[in-house]
């Protein structure tokens, strides 16, 4: 199949319908790879369990008070807490603190610079968040999966089996690290969530509106029947 096509419908789309979000704003201009890992680390702990449209202000309210992980790794865990009220799962910010003190004191102050070492470095960034950063911040060619992506995936792929089995969710990572474009990984996987977030939704797609219909297996199969084609989401 023409990957290639894929890459470039979407991103065309992404650029033209994106949001400006703070954290995407730093990603793009900030020259200080420390400051930009540190933004989006920040902006990925908070948009784990909590919505965008709320993150945001949430977010530059944190970046202003704490423009750096050494800020950061001064501030009193009360201070952080205080910061988080109304954000919910409170264990977040108490990883995001924990985990500037650790780069400040172990690391030499230096954020991780790869996938796998965010992934081990940092409480709290499992496989998705260690994947969004490093390709947002830092350029590197990795997938990134979260539940809207599954569920993009599962229906571009037709993949009818339950997708949090162990073997249906290593399936999809393959297919997420195979897809994202290497020129672009970090607009690349924030298209994928985003499309799912806004045009591949869970009930009532909108699938005229979708830049990848026609690489859409579910799609090309008389309509996307999300229940069927896409089971649990
Ligand atoms: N959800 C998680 N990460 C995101 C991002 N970078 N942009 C939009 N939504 C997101």
């Amino acid at each position: 199949e023409d990957i290639g096509s894929f890459r470039s419908n979407l991103l065309s789309w992404y650029d033209q319908t994106k949001r400006e979000l703070p954290w995407r704003t730093v990603a793009m201009t900030e020259k200080d790879i420390n400051v930009r890992t540190y933004a989006v680390w920040v902006s990925e702990i908070m948009l784990q369990q909590t919505q965008v449209a709320t993150v945001i202000d949430y977010y530059n309210k944190w970046m202003k008070k704490w423009p750096t992980v050494e800020k950061l790794a001064e501030a009193t865990l009360e201070e952080v807490n205080q910061m988080w009220a109304g954000l919910g799962y409170y264990s977040r910010g108490r990883r995001l603190h924990e985990g500037s003190q650790k780069v400040v004191s172990e690391l030499g102050g230096e954020m991780p610079r790869t996938t796998e070492q965010l992934l081990k470095q940092l409480p709290g960034v499992g496989r998705y968040t260690a994947g969004a950063i490093s390709s947002i911040a830092l350029g590197q060619v990795a997938g990134a999966v979260d539940g809207n992506v599954i569920r993009v995936l599962c229906r571009a792929r037709a993949i009818g089996a339950d997708s949090t089995s162990p073997a249906v969710t290593e399936a999809l990572w393959k297919i997420a690290d195979t897809l994202v474009d290497p020129q672009r990984p970090g607009d690349f996987n924030q298209a994928m969530m985003e499309l799912g977030a806004r045009v591949c939704t869970p009930k009532n797609p909108l699938c005229n509106q979708c830049p990848i219909k026609t690489h859409c297996h579910a799609f090309k199969k008389v309509s996307v029947k999300q229940e069927k084609e896409c089971n649990t989401l």
